[in-house]
């Protein structure tokens, strides 16, 4: 076998063997459709059906080499992933009631320690004589907290398709808890032996965390609550009153502007539920969110998140402001690669929907199909590959080569980072 069917992260090898064989029929389905109940895409779907609990990806069976890639070695990559399912962010005013199976984290240790230190982890308590316990679930985990399932879901993204010598790579997280477990997760899927070693993961101060993003833009905020008041964004608030009428009733979050602005704490509050096998709400009266309301917010959501990051009249404006640092350094790394002086061959960022939503629509995957809310795991990679001549970009978004993103020139594709990075980006943040 040619040696550019070798991988430099060695076990590629699987990849490309199967990629000979080719790889994907579509599995797009349009917004609101998909798997929302389990980490596990059921067998008789195509396999890279939309499954919000865990996103298909790269993976050795369905790996296809690019129809160009005959004189071609892949010799570079960058890849963004969103961490895996946690419990929910978001919570009900009244949120103990609302939950008729407590939230179990004791099988899944959270560690935190100092260097040097003992190996300290911690537990989460939540005792029934609380005072504010009606504010809580019952069980032992916090809110946005990486379950066993979500680590394992991790380690098995990374066993899918990755192999690596660990001096290859560089991992970036958020300053999140769940992305350096998502980020320890994948490693170990890549290698077991690293389940015994440190590994470092990069981060930024929060204040200024660029992945989140996480950095304040008073400009950015001014440009989406233009495009948020206007009624392209407002009709679709009028016209699922009813449907919001119902939730509050049976919810309690009347007159709470966070739930009123847009549906996201409906979606996460429901997804991160049905995707750990919890049912959906139920008050103490008896009265239950039905599937049939869970499916329009899971619709709606999709929805949003096209319009205010991608589709929206100045949704590219705000998206530049708020990820164009992030797909600066992103620029960055393939400049460094070109000039030869990157001594990473893999550089691997875990974020959040946020970070997805904005690459996606800055690399312009937007244009090909409406973007859907990034699922758990979600991801997108940038595989460079050198042919005789000239080294080309081919993005790979959630295990499928995008069309017309199979064969892109590097030099073309590091340009169109660039030109999505506002010149003066912090002055423009902060002009009024
Ligand atoms: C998930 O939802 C689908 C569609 O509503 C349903 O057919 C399936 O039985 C559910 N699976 C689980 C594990 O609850
Ligand atoms: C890539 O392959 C396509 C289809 O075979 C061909 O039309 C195109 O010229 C190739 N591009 C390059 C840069 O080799
Ligand atoms: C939650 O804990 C409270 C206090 O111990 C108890 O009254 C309630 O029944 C528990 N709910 C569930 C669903 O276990
Ligand atoms: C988009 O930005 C332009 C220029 O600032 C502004 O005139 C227009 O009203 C904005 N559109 C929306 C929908 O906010
Ligand atoms: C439970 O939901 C029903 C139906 O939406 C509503 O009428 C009732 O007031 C709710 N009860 C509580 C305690 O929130
Ligand atoms: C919401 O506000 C309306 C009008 O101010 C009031 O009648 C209603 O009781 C409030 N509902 C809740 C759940 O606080």
């Amino acid at each position: 076998m040619d040696c550019y069917l070798v991988w430099f992260l060695r076990i590629p090898v699987l990849c490309y063997l199967a990629g000979l064989v080719i790889g994907g029929d579509s599995g797009s389905l349009s917004s609101g459709q998909g798997v929302y109940n389990s980490s596990t895409t059921p067998s008789n779907l195509p396999w890279n059906t939309y499954n919000y609990c865990n996103a298909p990806h790269v993976n050795a069976k369905h790996y296809s080499l690019p129809a160009n890639a005959s004189h071609a070695k892949l010799v570079y990559m960058n890849a963004v992933i969103r961490h895996h399912k946690r419990s929910p962010d978001n919570l009900y005013p009244e949120e103990n009631e609302l939950n008729s199976v407590p939230w179990d984290c004791t099988d899944f240790t959270q560690y935190s320690y100092g260097g040097s230190g003992s190996h300290v982890f911690h537990e989460t308590s939540i005792p029934s004589w609380h005072p504010f316990l009606s504010q809580i679930w019952n069980g032992t985990c916090d809110t946005g907290q990486l379950t066993k399932g979500g680590f394992d879901d991790a380690t098995a993204h990374g066993k899918a398709c990755w192999s690596i010598n660990e001096k290859d790579i560089f991992i970036r997280t958020s300053t999140e808890t769940r992305t350096f477990q998502v980020a320890s997760g994948v490693l170990v899927g890549m290698d077991p032996a690293m389940a015994a070693k440190s590994f470092p993961v990069t981060t930024q101060p929060s204040p200024i965390d660029s992945i989140v993003p996480a950095y304040s833009c008073p400009a950015a905020d001014a440009i989406r609550n233009a495009y948020q008041s206007v009624p392209a964004w407002t009709d679709h608030l009028d016209a699922n009153a009813d449907l919001k009428a119902r939730l509050d009733a049976t919810l309690g979050t009347a007159n709470r502007s966070d739930w009123a602005s847009w549906y996201d704490h409906f979606f996460d509050t429901f997804t991160s539920r049905t995707c750990h096998g919890h049912p959906l709400p139920c008050n103490s009266t008896g009265a239950c969110v039905s599937e049939a309301d869970a499916a329009k917010v899971v619709a709606i959501g999709d929805w949003e998140y096209d319009y205010i990051w991608n589709a929206a009249e100045n949704a590219t404006a705000y998206s530049q402001l708020t990820f164009g640092t992030s797909v600066l350094s992103l620029a960055q790394n393939f400049k460094l690669f070109r000039s030869g002086g990157d001594p990473y061959k893999l550089r691997f960022y875990v974020g959040h929907d946020g970070s997805m939503i904005r690459l996606a629509s800055l690399l312009g995957l937007g244009k090909v199909a409406p973007l859907r809310w990034p699922a758990l795991g979600s991801e997108i990679v940038m595989e460079v590959w050198q042919s005789k001549k000239e080294k080309f970009v081919r993005v790979i978004h959630e295990g499928t080569p995008v069309v017309g993103f199979e064969w892109i020139l590097l030099d073309a594709f590091i340009s169109s980072l660039e030109s999505q990075v506002p010149a003066s980006i912090f002055e423009l943040c902060n002009s009024s």
